[in-house]
């Protein structure tokens, strides 16, 4: 269609490039979003410590001392891309004696050792903390514990559900991802 009145056309035009100039910055996010270091933990993922004198080594087994505290970590794509760009990646992993666990936590654990989101389900605060006195995971925000060896269940504190689950295997006694989240990360939005 020709453009007879032509400030209403050139106005037009400028909103149009400046539409188009939007969509290929959000397109442009986008990909960034999912970009390797963004995407959720896959199969074959390794895990990089958050901290300490292996920070950003991967974990293998024998690094977890066994009965606990957990460690911070991300999972590392195979190509060794960590998957640090979203926060709600954070994962902790700590290693018990197999007899120890219930069967649906031993049945996703390798040689004792369990991987579990770090990622509150109360307000999304990382469980960093833990309780020698209830051997589980505490979230620091408002004191939620977590049973590691019964699948994260809440047993104490505001928490609405337990933690999600990795399923693992070791490779070469490396921690190794063999499943992916077994529930919904963090907070659930109603
Ligand atoms: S955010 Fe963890 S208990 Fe509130």
């Amino acid at each position: 269609m020709p453009c007879d009145d032509w400030p209403y056309c050139r106005c037009y035009k400028r909103r149009t490039i400046l539409g188009l100039l939007l969509a290929q910055l959000l397109a442009g996010s986008a990909r960034a979003e999912e970009g390797e270091a963004a995407k959720p933990p896959a199969p074959d993922d390794r895990f990089a410590f958050l901290t300490g004198p292996k920070k950003g080594q991967a974990v293998r087994a024998e690094d977890l001392a066994l009965g606990g505290p957990q460690v911070q970590a991300y999972p590392m794509a195979p190509d060794g891309t960590v998957r640090s760009d979203n926060r709600l990646n954070l994962v902790i992993l700590a290693r018990f004696d197999p007899a120890a666990l219930t069967d649906e936590t031993r049945a996703r654990a390798a040689d004792g050792v369990v991987a579990y989101s770090a990622i509150c389900t109360h307000q999304g605060c990382p469980v960093n903390m833990w309780s020698k006195e209830r051997n589980a995971f505490v979230c620091s925000c408002h004191a939620s514990i977590f049973d590691p060896r019964n699948a994260a269940e809440v047993i104490d504190g505001p928490a609405p559900r337990p933690l999600a689950a990795l399923g693992l295997k070791l490779k070469d006694g490396v921690v190794t991802v063999a499943s992916t989240f077994s529930g919904h990360v963090g907070v659930t939005q109603n």
